[in-house]
């Protein structure tokens, strides 16, 4: 089969297309024909590099997002059958999804919502950080006010849309360009960060937030605590919390890397399903033009999700 393989660490001239041979379905595992790959900005951390102790060692097929129909079952499996149209999040350990075929723990995957199988790759990775964000670390409820950082990219857009379905006000931060698309996903006020300071825009209307979401660390991550109610809550899934700044501003503050979660993809394909979410798609490429997509990637501008088509 065809895989998209980084041969070495390094720029996206590393990742080469390649014959490999297709890979069983293991115990309890569905074997996927991919039909889509999601692009992750971890996915050119790992390509160069950057998470070596937590990711195998080149040559490795990348990629952690995938949509496709189940080929074959592992011995166990009970909850797929074959021709099942699926999406999963394989983790950062594994990976393979940049190719024809990959081996997917059952457990990990979810039926694919209704959406076309590029609108699906988009999904899970993102989709499971936003959710696992808003709900799992921090306990997003009805009626709470949330800041979304990032609130254009790949985790953000869906934290918008996560956020309003469950009855929160969502404050998003993005460059102008981008404040027609959140309006339309659902957030109540948008600032561009570019232009006004997010603190100086939440106190001039006498709002502090339950919980911000931090999807870009640094100082926008350092200015995040003084936005919160006390109690509050500041997730971060790019850098730890400062312990002075939890203390002196009363508030809670974490940071925490994804989990596989069949279950979770569940929800989210039945949000889908009902047109509460809708994956937002700005780029499709065939696999072969991965590099490009990860060049694409790295500037940092994605609105919503790159994905490779795979045939
Ligand atoms: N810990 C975890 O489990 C986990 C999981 C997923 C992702 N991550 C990490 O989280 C980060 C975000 O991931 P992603 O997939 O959402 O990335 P992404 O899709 O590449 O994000 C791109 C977006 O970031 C926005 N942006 C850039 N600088 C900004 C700023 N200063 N303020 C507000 N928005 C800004 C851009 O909006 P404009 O064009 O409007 O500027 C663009 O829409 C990455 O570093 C990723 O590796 C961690």
């Amino acid at each position: 089969m065809k895989a998209v393989r980084v041969t070495a660490y390094g720029g996206p001239e590393v990742l080469k297309v390649e014959e490999i041979e297709r890979p069983k379905a293991g115990p309890g595992e569905l074997l996927v024909h991919v039909r889509a790959a999601g692009v992750n900005p971890v996915d050119w951390k790992i390509r160069q590099g950057l998470l070596k102790g937590m990711t195998p060692q080149p040559p490795f097929t990348l990629g952690y997002d995938i949509a496709g129909t189940v080929e074959s079952l592992g011995e166990g499996v009970t909850d797929f059958k074959v021709g099942d149209e699926v999406y999963a999040y394989l983790a950062l350990t594994k990976g393979g999804g940049y190719a024809q075929y990959v081996a997917v723990p059952a457990k990990e995957a979810a039926k694919k919502p209704k959406a076309d199988f590029a609108e699906a790759a988009a999904v899970p990775l993102a989709g499971l950080t936003a959710w696992q964000a808003l709900f799992t670390q921090a306990s997003l409820k009805d009626g709470q006010t949330v800041l979304i950082h990032g609130a254009a990219g790949g985790v953000g857009h869906f934290a918008v849309q996560f956020a309003k379905s469950k009855g929160a006000t969502v404050i998003a931060t993005a460059s102008s360009s981008n404040h027609e698309f959140l309006k339309k996903l659902g957030a109540d006020i948008v600032i561009d960060y570019t232009k006004e300071k997010f603190e100086d825009v939440l106190k001039a209307k006498n709002i502090q937030a339950d919980v911000v979401l931090d999807t870009i660390g640094a100082d926008t991550h350092d200015r995040s605590y003084a936005v919160l109610k006390k109690g509050g809550t500041l997730v971060s899934i790019v850098q730890p919390p400062k312990a002075d700044k939890m203390k002196e501003f009363g508030v809670n503050a974490k940071v925490f890397l994804l989990m596989p979660n069949g279950p979770q993809l569940a929800e989210i394909a039945r949000l889908i399903d009902a047109g509460k979410v809708s994956p937002h798609v700005s780029t499709e490429l065939p696999l072969e033009e991965a590099a490009k997509a990860h060049e694409l990637s790295q500037t940092g501008k994605t609105r919503g999700k790159i994905v490779l088509e795979v045939k």
